[in-house]
């Protein structure tokens, strides 16, 4: 027999029922927006090898939703198992995706609604009890991060595609505060990774501490008045700043300038989403592969941080010791901390977001561009699989680097101070920039 409900329980449970409700409304106009922007040949057409047909990820967004939540939290029956081999993103490389027998527009569309609708039906009656995958709603939140993650894919595959505008935003906010040099980060230890937060994913847990010696971390993200510095120094044609493995790549891809990039007369012109602009010298450097990065870090006399050292930047309080959620605090990400939601199409200024400094003063570590760090993706100590070894276990290893703080076409609700993304090194079709940091030199440190 279930244990009765007490009354704080159930207004607790209204209130996350509402609140799941809601998001999954935002991550489902996110989706329309970007689907309806385009004709249905567009959506059924690949952009780039890199990328889906912008109907395939329109399909697994469903798809996902049907398989955790319908079938597996509901218990209900399948919709379309039919289609679960076709929208399995490990049995099709995404090379392969438009040769598959998709699901055509209309009928896509009509399908997310029929799971959609029986999601809410069940939000209706779910109890969130200790079960792991429903209590504090955790795989709705999970699919909700899940949708908003295509969404932010299906934006980088909107800026891949040619043809004329068919994105439009306001531009981010001008820069309110001169900011520019480094911070320093004082040795010692920090909480890393969360314990609490309730839609944090399993490569965010456990909590841990970890020690870091002193280290100078850059206040802002490297922008691209800096960045054209090291072109024009003849950073792309200097084998000395680069890996070998990063220098071997440059020179098969003839990489000579950020993706989305042309010369324009002296300067640079950069291509967002269907409109050739200026390079603005204090907007934060975007689409850059991590071999670019750490190549401008070596010319800059610098490197790139450890995940731990941007995560300690990012979260720990000096006066407390403890590590907030996001660099202002724990309150939720508003339009005042940080540039996400895909509110703009582009990275704001530096300077632009004061009021979402971290405690030591480094700005626009969340919103604006993802962040290489130095690390590749492994566990935290104590990892557990969560719910499946395929959510990021099976990415364990060399072969990725992590990236940190979001984008400018994040949403908040799949953005934390300890959220973790992953790339090959390669990747720059992705909102991808970067800071430096380096080790603190003598008389720098002090604990
Ligand atoms: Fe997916």
């Amino acid at each position: 027999m279930r244990a009765p409900q007490s009354g704080a329980d159930q207004v607790g449970g209204e209130r996350l029922r509402g609140r799941i409700a809601a998001e999954l409304a935002r991550a489902r106009s996110r989706t329309a927006l970007l689907t309806e922007a385009v004709d249905d040949d567009d959506l059924m057409r690949q952009h780039s090898p890199l990328m889906s047909p912008l109907v395939w990820d329109l399909a697994h967004v469903g798809n996902q939703e049907e398989l955790w939540l319908v079938r597996d939290v509901g218990g209900r029956e399948p919709v379309r198992c039919d289609i679960d081999e076709l929208y399995d993103a490990f049995k099709q490389p995404r090379r392969d995706r438009p040769a598959l027998p998709l699901l055509p527009p209309a009928e896509a569309r009509a399908y997310l609604s029929t799971v959609r609708d029986k999601v809410h039906d069940l939000l209706d009656t779910v109890r969130f009890t200790d079960r792991p995958l429903v209590a504090d709603g955790f795989a709705f939140g999970m699919i909700v991060q899940h949708e908003q993650q295509h969404d932010e894919t299906m934006l980088a595959t909107h800026q891949l595609r040619s043809g004329p505008a068919v994105l439009h935003a306001p531009p981010p906010p001008e820069p309110r505060l001169a900011v520019g040099g480094e911070v320093l980060v004082p040795a010692g230890e920090f909480t890393m990774g969360t314990d609490t937060d309730p839609w944090a994913l399993d490569n965010e847990r456990p909590a841990h501490r970890v020690d870091l010696p002193a280290y100078v971390i850059d206040a802002a993200p490297v922008t691209n008045g800096a960045y054209q510095a090291f072109i024009d120094d003849g950073g792309y044609s200097d084998p000395r700043w680069w890996s070998a493995a990063g220098w071997e790549h440059r020179v098969r891809e003839q990489l000579v300038a950020p993706m989305h990039w042309r010369r324009d007369g002296a300067g640079w012109a950069y291509r967002r989403f269907g409109r050739w602009d200026p390079v603005r010298a204090d907007e934060p450097v975007v689409h850059v592969c991590w071999y670019e990065a750490q190549a401008y870090a070596a010319w800059a006399g610098k490197r790139l941080p450890t995940e731990a050292e941007w995560e300690k930047a990012a979260r720990w309080d000096p006066v407390t010791g403890r590590s907030r959620r996001y660099p202002w605090g724990d309150e939720d990400p508003t339009e005042a901390y940080a540039n996400l939601d895909q509110r703009h199409l582009r990275p704001a200024p530096v300077g632009a977001y004061p009021a979402g400094a971290s405690p030591l003063g480094v700005h626009q570590l969340i919103g604006d561009v993802w962040e290489w760090t130095s690390s590749t993706f492994d566990g935290h100590p104590g990892f557990t699989a969560f719910p499946y070894r395929e959510y990021s276990e099976v990415f364990f290893g060399d072969d990725y680097r992590v990236l940190r703080g979001g984008s400018f076409g994040t949403d908040r609700s799949a953005c934390r101070g300890t959220f973790r993304n992953w790339d090959y090194p390669i990747r720059r079709q992705i909102f991808s920039g970067f800071r430096c940091a380096r080790d603190a030199g003598p008389g720098e440190s002090g604990r």
